[in-house]
């Protein structure tokens, strides 16, 4: 036994990844999660997608030491339990209980951003750092702390769960059922529902044209799109998404004042155009000192770090050794 596996679960695609004793990558399968279809079919997609990186390896579930599952949502790493997984449609689901009948490979649970925040520590941006504070830009938007080297869990696996701090109160609901949640104003769901909201007020005529009149095919990349060509409303979007990133950011500076922030998810493929109005924003809003100490970087591992951070999840501590 010398291999780990690490499944990075999420709303739209699962991707798992082999590694060997030292957490290197040997193999990786993408397969969609097909979460509509219900639990028990993205249990077997999650099953299939760890015996197709196995056989790629000519390996067998007994080669695995343990297997590294990172998922959206508050959850129980103890009793491996997702509470809540609304992109997965998912309520207290005994995930390790499931996999662990299913695959004979016994199971850690870990939340998909705390997964990445490790994965981006000891694989990628963060490797010289001790505490950092990774951050993901996505559908949602989630959260990992890391202090000396470890994940900041709280009292039940809660802490971390960043995207709903609220940042504008009595604002746009959140898929939390509360209102005004940082992932409310600026996640990639955020944007694209401003940017369905300026068509449907006839206000963007570039966004309009660019999704042929059809409000449903807008999202980051048609608006990084329009704003890059001059369109004014797309380019607001961004500014108003980049001016929220700052204070997200900004109330975690002065909490936690990390060495190191890094930026991951999708939505940090706009670039300059959230990166801009972010750094102006957390500048007008974080703490001199704790601003002038921090590092902010952009995640190294791409796609990969939430997969990586699954094996590093499957690591644990003997990524301290
Ligand atoms: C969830 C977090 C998750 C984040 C990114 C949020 O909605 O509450 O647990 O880390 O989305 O997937
Ligand atoms: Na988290
Ligand atoms: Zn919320």
């Amino acid at each position: 036994k010398e291999y780990y596996v690490g499944v990075d679960l999420g709303g739209t695609k699962i991707l798992t990844a082999l590694a060997d004793a030292r957490g290197k990558i040997v193999a990786k399968k993408k397969l969609p999660t097909e979460a509509r279809k219900g639990e028990e079919k993205v249990i077997q997609n999650i099953v299939s997608s760890i015996d197709a990186v196995l056989q790629e390896k000519g390996l067998s579930r007994e080669d695995v030491i343990t297997l590294g599952v990172g998922s959206p949502g508050p959850l129980n790493t103890q009793e491996g339990i997702i509470y809540l997984a609304p992109n997965l449609g998912w309520r207290n689901v005994h995930i390790k209980d499931i996999l662990e009948e299913e695959t004979g490979i016994p199971v850690i649970l870990e939340n998909d951003a705390n997964a990445a925040a490790l994965g981006e520590k000891w694989f990628g941006a963060g490797q010289d750092v001790d505490n950092l504070i990774y951050i993901t830009v996505s559908t949602g938007i989630g959260g990992g702390i890391i202090i000396n080297k470890k994940i900041f869990h709280g009292i039940n696996d809660g802490a971390g769960e960043v995207g709903h701090m609220v940042i504008e109160p009595g604002g746009p609901v959140c898929g939390c059922g509360n209102r005004g949640c940082f992932e409310a104003v600026a996640s990639g769901t955020a944007i694209n529902k401003m940017g369905r909201e300026a068509v449907k007020e006839n206000k963007a005529t570039l966004l309009m044209e660019l999704s042929g009149g059809d409000p449903e095919k807008i999202d980051g990349s048609l608006i990084a799109r329009a704003a890059r060509q001059g369109d004014e409303v797309a380019r607001k979007i961004w500014d108003k998404a980049g001016y929220y990133l700052g204070i997200g950011l900004a109330n975690l500076l002065n909490i936690f004042n990390p060495e190191m922030i890094i930026l991951g998810g999708g939505v940090m493929n706009a670039g300059d155009l959230i990166m801009e109005p972010m750094k102006k924003s957390l500048k007008d809003h974080a703490l001199e000192s704790a601003f002038n100490s921090v590092e902010i970087r952009q995640a190294e591992l791409g796609n990969d770090t939430g997969v990586i951070g699954a094996v590093a999840v499957a690591m644990g501590d003997r990524l301290l050794e």
